[in-house]
């Protein structure tokens, strides 16, 4: 980790002021309502076990589990799919490998070398652009247009924590390109989500997804790799950072692609704050189907 904190001494101050046209409005009590249960719930052998704490009226369509990464074993990323009818919104969240985790974490720029065209322009992480692909194939794609033929005015919500994060910014993007959401129907909120794709990229997702969060909490590394400018790897709109424990609506919006203002004031980072979001610690507790003590 020393050599993350020694090069953020040197890459850290370089921002990119964007001007922000950014027109939704951050809603710490609905994302605090059901986006660290519905993270929780990509890592649950029963995802219902979670979505019922907070989900009343709603059908889950297929959980999808897909080895998505040749190199971890028997790991798996997974997409979920269900529709809540009491909020008459579509719901895709994305959960990526454990063992990408750790390597993105113990050396960024191997897991960063390969790029990939993605569908709205701009290239991304390959790793990324392929764990989409598979659950997109793998019956996500069939769920979703059936629910959005099914139920037309519904908003669309797409999430994930941490690489699923990564893969629910490409899913924003694709939905969009290709007509399957709008720009003014589509909700997307990632928690500790890396670095996902290039300039280019990041450009096309901010005028594409103007309802688009990145929420931080404290000093969690993952949304800081890899480094600033590393293989042309460059952050979009908007981050939104507590730093604290997430126990209050006391955040702080940062408009700009990379400000120096919010997360990136802090020099020194850690994985502890990654795993923890609105006091869920979201692997642990979806893992055990939501029971027992969230915060552990
Ligand atoms: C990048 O792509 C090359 C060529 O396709 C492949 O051999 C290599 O394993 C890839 N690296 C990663 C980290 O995925
Ligand atoms: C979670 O639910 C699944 C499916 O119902 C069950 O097989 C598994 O034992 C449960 N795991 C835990 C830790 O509760």
């Amino acid at each position: 980790m020393r050599r993350v904190v020694a090069l953020f001494l040197l890459f850290g101050a370089v921002s990119v002021a964007g001007a922000p046209t950014n027109h939704a409005t951050f809603s710490d009590a609905f994302v605090r309502k059901y986006f660290p249960t519905i993270f929780a719930s990509t890592e649950a052998p029963n995802a219902a076990n979670c979505l019922d704490k907070v989900f009343k009226n709603y059908e889950l369509k297929k959980h999808i589990n897909v080895k998505c990464d040749e190199t971890d074993g028997l790991d798996t990323c997974s997409g979920l799919t269900f529709v809540s009818h009491d909020d008459k919104a579509i719901v895709i969240a994305f959960r990526g490998t454990k063992g990408k985790l750790q390597l993105l974490v113990e050396s960024e720029e191997i897991m960063y070398r390969n790029k990939t065209a993605w569908y709205g322009g701009g290239n991304v992480g390959s790793y990324f652009a392929h764990a989409f692909n598979l659950i997109w194939n793998d019956g996500m794609k069939t769920d979703l247009n059936l629910l959005i033929h099914k139920y037309p005015t519904y908003e669309i919500w797409v999430g994930g924590h941490s690489l699923g994060g990564s893969i629910a910014a490409l899913a924003a993007n694709f939905l969009i390109s290709n007509g399957l959401a709008t720009s003014s129907n589509l909700k997307m909120i990632t928690f500790g989500e890396p670095r996902t794709g290039d300039k280019q990229f990041a450009d096309i997702h901010d005028s594409l997804v103007p309802y688009s969060y990145r929420v931080i909490h404290k000093k969690d590394i993952v949304p800081h790799i890899p480094l600033n400018g590393m293989e042309g790897f460059h952050h979009h709109r908007s981050e939104i950072w507590y730093n604290n424990e997430m126990a209050t609506a006391d955040f702080k919006e940062c408009d700009a692609q990379e400000s120096p203002f919010c997360s990136d004031s802090h020099l020194d980072f850690m994985i502890a704050d990654h795993h923890r979001y609105y006091g869920m610690y979201m692997s642990f507790y979806g893992r055990r189907n939501c029971t027992g003590d969230p915060a552990n």
